[in-house]
């Protein structure tokens, strides 16, 4: 039998000669995946033998990470805020920097939940994520809530307009018991009958320019291409969402959707001509990239 150590040098030479900008962390991610520990473990333990069944299943892993899959998907699980979701070729694998849209929303709904009276019996405030994928987004901000006791406080929807990606995010709702708090739903954009009265919606929707999706790394092309590619400018589908917002926010909601980080200066212009007067702030991501815009009407003087 191969030890752990014998199973990692062989695989980090044949990531590596793949191409893998990663290679022993993507050895020992898989190896602790078909093991089922996690990857301090595995790097603890060099000389512990594997069994031949175990080294085979990794021997698998490993020949699809050389064809350029995604580790996520071979693991079958990608974390998110802390928070494991189940992923595979349906959606996108949830990206760290798509963090910082749950925590603003988190903080929009707790200042106005907390901040201004509300009389028991006011409605829930109607939360609404666009463009759900594997549900990361709507999911994470449940929990979120559930922890601070305000899930009760809030009406969730979310959409996408692939029904393979509102199967994986019902799936995931269910793994964090959400199953029955957030609704999910096959539209586009906005959720067919339910078109109006958001008081926030949170969307991150495909932004990558179509002219460069044949520059992004091999990995993403095992992802669906309709959550990647936002047309010739890549604010295609951004932009008809800011065509809705008139009809779709309440009067004091907002809008919080995740950009490029290059794509600040097309993105206020968009806003400029086709949301006139109304206000757009773009805050930046932990590696200091404008990452998220916050749109609103303009508050009244
Ligand atoms: C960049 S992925 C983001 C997925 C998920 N929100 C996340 O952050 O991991 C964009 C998602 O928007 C969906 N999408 C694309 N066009 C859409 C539209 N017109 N209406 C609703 N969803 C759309 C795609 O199917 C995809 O799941």
């Amino acid at each position: 039998m191969a030890t752990i150590q014998e199973l990692l040098t062989e695989a980090i030479t044949r990531l590596r000669a793949a191409g893998s900008e990663t290679p022993r962390l993507d050895a020992e991610v898989l190896l602790g995946a078909v093991l089922g520990i996690d990857r301090t473990a595995i790097i603890a333990q060099p000389n512990v033998p594997v069994g031949d069944g175990s080294a085979e299943r990794f021997g698998a892993a490993v020949a699809r990470r050389e064809a350029g899959e995604p580790v996520a998907y071979i693991r079958g699980m990608k974390e998110f805020r802390g928070l494991a979701f189940g992923v595979d070729a349906r959606a996108l694998i949830p990206r760290p920097e798509t963090e910082l849209l749950v925590e603003l929303a988190e903080a929009e709904l707790v200042h106005r939940l907390t901040t201004t009276p509300r009389p028991a019996g006011s409605p829930p405030l109607r939360v609404l994520d666009v463009g759900t994928g594997s549900g990361a987004v709507a999911i994470a901000l449940g929990v979120a809530l559930r922890r601070r006791r305000m899930l009760d406080e809030v009406e969730m929807v979310a959409t996408d307009v692939s029904g393979d990606a509102i199967d994986l995010a019902r799936e995931n709702a269910v793994a964090h018991a959400l199953g029955d708090r957030i609704r999910f739903e096959v539209a586009d954009l906005l959720p067919g009958g339910g078109g109006e009265g958001w008081d926030l919606i949170a969307a991150n929707l495909p932004y990558v320019r179509s002219g460069a999706l044949a520059e992004l790394p091999k990995a993403t092309t095992f992802e669906p291409v309709g959550a990647l590619d936002g047309g010739p400018d890549g604010l295609a589908v951004i932009g008809r969402l800011l065509d809705r917002l008139p009809e779709a926010l309440t009067a004091a909601g907002v809008a919080l959707v995740e950009i490029g980080g290059d794509q600040q200066p097309e993105l206020l212009a968009t806003v400029a001509a086709r949301l006139p007067g109304w206000a757009c702030e773009v805050r930046r991501d932990l590696g200091g990239l404008p990452r998220v815009a916050r749109i609103a009407r303009p508050r009244p003087s």
